[in-house]
């Protein structure tokens, strides 16, 4: 069948379709209805099943016969090693942790926060909360301890399993302080922490509190999977939202399993066997959805990659991973592809490899540019398909479906909506838009399986950031349009959400941050354009009447600021002093106007705005720190 008819065939009966799509998922007990609207408009799927995620995601698999077929390959340039676990030798692993965890008193339902750089032992403790039904949070390794404390006191996790050290290129991320700074600043205290040590650091453990990985494990049962019940929480998973306290996107564990299931044959033509890499963290939802769950679930193998697009050693690095693996669909983010054409304009490094296996290169996690996908079309001879998620979400919006039907791509858009979704383009009444006009992207409800019910201990916000603005549907946060074939155009947040290298931050965070600094009497963040990375967060600071400390030193004080409270991932370098931030008479900071600016674009003067003159003043404030910037050719 054609996509078309796929999605005709799911709007004109979603609850046949679900259900259909449900029978690729081994049940303890099968679901006898898909959606359940009790609660409308909160909406849970498959409540009357019973499942377990890890039995789906390892267990079945060996039961196959696939037991000795490579389930995850990590490698990693950083530590110049690659290693490869079957599915019989990942049962093993996973059920004996689970077990040691079940002998410390994990049950299902608690939460266990996981703080782990890119090594297979992550997908081992995601997998092993799975196998007993406990609600794993993993924690972005890029984030400071501030951040960590805060989900900390969000999740209350019972443990919490971290390894000794994480590694970027030329720099060893001491986790383990990072983690103890993080218990000590919560409220909440774990009852343990699971240490993984790795060769390349061995931490310090607190007595009676931390236990070694493998002392921890020692002597004990492995655990069997514990039934579930398809809408209890598998996980959750902490986004940025418009304030410094995080969204807790929670995924109900059976849609998850059908859903993603699905996807790998439908979007990324996977079949059990094949290798599939996404090469992002387990920390975003990539690579929750495909590095750690999509591929199993499908009996794919999956890499888990620690390095770099470049530098770990060079750009070839992504070509190397693909010929040695074989692999044959690829996910990364168009910045990392940037980053490869900045080093390998031409592409030359990619004829050093054999590629053959390759079918498929996919992109999602922001804008993909034009240029970067005629650069990897050109230079890669596959399909490369742009495709348009969220943390929410869990799985794609739009996408071109390859494993379906091969949609003609339109280059600047994720081309079309994938089953489960109605996707409206609203004007700000929420009323529907034509054709080619721009406006608020929303999903009519319910959303399908694997999407978010809620937010973890925030209901409320959850209706009020989501389904509130347009009464009946659930507000995405991106603008654009829909275009007569209806392909999607996906072209800005409507709200403080920046996206720097495919990682999504709130610039209302680091304005919380920065309002703390002593000398700053009131900031504003935005993002501004940049070649690689798509945005970077800059700062404007107006500081205290009585300050008189030179700006350079205040601006260095504020980096520093955000790089000990939010982390280094949010990549705040640049920031300048302004006498006064550019208001509406109600007093509301002109943060879209200022970014219009400092990208050089036309603007039109907003016509409540309080001083004109200030822009201009915003402007040569801009123009001192080199913005708007040159554009290269
Ligand atoms: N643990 C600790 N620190 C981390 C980290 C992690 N897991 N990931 C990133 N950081 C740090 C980096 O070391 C860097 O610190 P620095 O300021 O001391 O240099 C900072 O966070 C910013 O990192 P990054 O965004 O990776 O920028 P970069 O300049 O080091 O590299 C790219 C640029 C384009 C190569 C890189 O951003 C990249 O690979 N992007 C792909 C993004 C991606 O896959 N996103 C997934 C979403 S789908
Ligand atoms: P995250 O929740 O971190 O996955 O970020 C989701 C946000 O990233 C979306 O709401 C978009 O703003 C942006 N995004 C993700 N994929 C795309 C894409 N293919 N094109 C444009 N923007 C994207």
């Amino acid at each position: 069948m054609a996509y078309r008819e796929i999605y005709d065939g799911w709007k004109a009966d979603p609850e046949g379709f679900w259900l259909a799509a449900a029978r690729g998922i081994d049940w303890i007990q099968a679901p006898t209805r898909a959606l359940n609207p009790d609660q409308a408009p909160l909406y849970e799927w498959f409540t009357d099943a019973q499942v377990n995620t890890c039995w789906n995601a390892v267990d079945r698999h060996v039961e196959a016969g696939r037991g000795g077929q490579l389930a995850i390959i990590h490698d990693s340039p950083i530590t110049h090693s690659t290693k490869g676990i079957t599915y019989a030798e990942l049962q093993q692993r996973v059920a004996l942790l689970a077990g040691a965890l079940r002998a410390k008193g994990i049950q299902k339902g608690d939460r266990v926060i996981i703080y782990m750089p890119m090594i297979p032992q992550a997908l081992e403790a995601m997998l092993a909360c799975a196998r007993l039904g406990a609600i794993h949070s993993v924690v972005f390794g890029g984030f400071a301890a501030q951040e960590l404390a805060v989900r900390i006191d969000d999740c209350t996790p019972k443990a919490i399993i971290a390894a000794s050290c994480g590694l970027e290129p030329g720099r060893v991320v001491h986790y383990k302080p990072l983690l103890d700074k993080a218990i000590e600043l919560a409220d909440h205290k774990p009852d343990f922490c699971v240490i993984f040590q790795r060769e390349e650091e061995v931490a310090k453990l607190i007595e009676g509190r931390d236990v070694a990985w493998h002392t921890f494990q020692y002597g004990v049962e492995p655990a069997e999977c514990v039934p579930v019940s398809g809408d209890h929480p598998a996980y959750i998973l902490y986004t940025s939202g418009t304030t410094g306290q995080p969204k807790g996107v929670v995924r109900a564990t059976a849609g998850h399993l059908v859903a993603l299931n699905w996807t790998m044959k439908a979007i990324y033509n996977i079949d059990a066997g094949d290798v599939f890499w996404a090469a992002s963290d387990v920390g975003w939802v990539v690579g929750h959805s495909y590095i750690c769950y999509g591929p199993l679930i499908a009996g794919a193998t999956t890499i888990v990659f620690e390095g770099k697009p470049v530098g770990t050693p060079d750009a070839g690095t992504f070509w190397r991973v693909i010929q040695n693996h074989k692999v044959k669909s690829f996910f990364t983010a168009p910045t990392a592809l940037r980053a490869i054409k900045r080093e390998d304009p031409e592409g030359a490094l990619i004829d050093d490899y054999n590629l053959r296996s390759l079918q498929a290169l996919y992109l999602a996690g922001e804008r993909a540019d034009p240029d970067t996908i005629r650069w990897a079309q050109r230079n890669l001879r596959v399909p490369v398909i742009d495709h348009w998620w969220q943390t929410e979400t869990g799985w794609a919006i739009a996408a071109n479906p390859l494993g379906i039907e091969e949609l003609p791509v339109k280059i600047g858009s994720p081309s079309v909506a994938m089953p489960g979704y109605d996707v409206q383009v609203l004007d700000e009444g929420g009323h529907p838009v034509p054709a080619g006009t721009l406006g608020a992207i929303a999903v009519k409800l319910p959303l399908p399986p694997g999407t978010l019910p809620t937010l973890w201990n925030a209901e409320d916000r959850f209706r009020k950031a989501y389904l509130t603005q347009f009464p009946g549907y659930y507000e995405t946060g991106d603008a654009g349009y829909v275009d007569e074939d209806g392909y999607l155009y996906i072209m800005a947040r409507t709200d403080d959400v920046i996206n720097v290298a495919g990682h999504r931050l709130s610039t209302g965070a680091m304005e919380e941050v920065l309002s703390n600094h002593p000398d700053v009497a009131e900031c504003a963040v935005i993002g501004v354009a940049d070649e690689l990375k798509g945005q970077v967060p800059l700062g404007f600071l107006c500081l205290n009447k009585g300050s008189n400390r030179p700006h350079d030193v205040v601006i260095r004080e504020c980096v520093n600021l955000i790089r000990d409270q939010i982390g280094p991932v949010a990549a705040f370098k640049l920031a300048c002093v302004v006498d006064r931030l550019p208001k509406t008479r109600s007093g509301k900071i002109l943060r879209a106007t200022m970014g219009k600016i400092a990208d050089g674009l036309d603007y039109k003067m907003p016509a409540t705005i309080d001083d004109p003159a200030i822009l201009g003043e915003i402007a040569d404030s801009l123009r001192a720190i080199g913005y708007p910037l040159q554009k290269s050719a």
